[in-house]
């Protein structure tokens, strides 16, 4: 069965300590505790889709490492078709390196590995996995190129094409913003991509809106337990978060565009997908680590 989701984007190994703060430059800190897991913003979105109902595909590269081979095994266990995932000789695998505070904050530092040698050419490769799809996600940790290629093409296609822009440093180039048709940042990337800051849901309005402007289809921006708010060109409406007691946030986004998206292939309306998004990544937060945080269909109350 040819799977309704297309993630094309990054796997990592997650390398985690928690530590009570967040070390300032130059110090060194004693932590708490320190944990591998597997993670990376592409294959946890497709983990997210696959446990919450959708059937996904994955394009992506790991390394000729054994984190490679556990990235894979992870992604294949919960039933993502892993045929596109492809292994780059004599490079590692994607890393992250992740601290975790006690007020479940987080700071993340990546090695692309074979995730930065993911090219337009490698995505171009499964245009079977593009063509049968009905929504396909991209993030910002694989090559630039290759997402503006992915994005144009799924655009081509007629799909529904979502743009996680994780991590973001600055504005998206002006031509991607027409191929999107759901444009996914937190409050710190939607401030990076509009250059309006963004603290509360009227500021978020205004980001939103001037991401409209700039040609995206509709802008969710997630604000944690402040919620998310859907901008339109309709208008705006605001989504509260379910209230929860946060152990770890990192992957909650994964989760929130996972849920969204199988949301979507299960066939909720809009509101609807996002709403469950947003609790299966409430669950998430209260849990440790990316893929192992990520819920089962099961587990969330109807
Ligand atoms: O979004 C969370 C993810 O960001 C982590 O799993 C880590 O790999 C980084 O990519």
């Amino acid at each position: 069965m040819s799977a309704k989701v297309v993630v094309v984007g990054s796997l990592n190994m997650d390398l985690v300590a928690r530590a009570q703060r967040l070390p300032r430059a130059g110090e060194t800190l004693p932590g708490d505790s320190f944990f591998t897991v597997p993670g990376g913003k592409g294959a946890n979105q497709a983990v997210a889709v696959a446990r919450l109902g959708g059937s996904v595909a994955m394009i992506g590269n790991v390394g000729d490492d054994a984190y490679g081979q556990q990235l894979r095994q992870a992604l294949h266990v919960e039933g993502v078709d892993c045929g596109a995932i492809e292994t780059c000789p004599g490079v590692s695998s994607g890393v992250a390196l992740i601290t975790v505070d006690a007020s479940s904050q987080n700071c993340i530092v990546i090695i692309a590995g074979g995730n930065g040698l993911l090219t337009p050419q490698s995505v171009q490769r499964f245009d079977a996995l593009l063509q049968a799809a009905e929504i396909i996600i991209c993030q910002l940790e694989v090559p630039a190129e290759t997402v503006a290629w992915t994005l144009a093409r799924g655009h081509e296609l007629g799909k529904q094409v979502i743009l996680n822009p994780a991590p973001a440093t600055g504005p998206l180039p002006a031509d991607w913003f027409a191929h999107i048709d759901y444009l996914t940042p937190n409050e710190s990337e939607a401030e990076a991509l509009s250059g309006v800051a963004v603290t509360d849901q009227d500021s978020a309005r205004r980001a939103g809106e001037r991401l409209l402007q700039l040609g995206a289809g509709k802008v969710i921006i997630t604000l944690g337990a402040q919620g998310a708010l859907l901008v339109t060109a309709q208008g705006h409406r605001h989504f509260p978060a379910p209230v929860v007691q946060p152990l770890d946030t990192t992957a909650a986004g994964d989760t929130f565009i996972g849920g969204f998206a199988a949301g979507l292939v299960r066939g909720l309306e809009e509101g609807e997908a996002i709403a469950f998004g947003q609790r299966a990544a409430a669950l998430s937060v209260t849990r440790a680590g990316a893929q192992p945080s990520i819920p089962y269909l099961a587990e969330l109350a109807p």
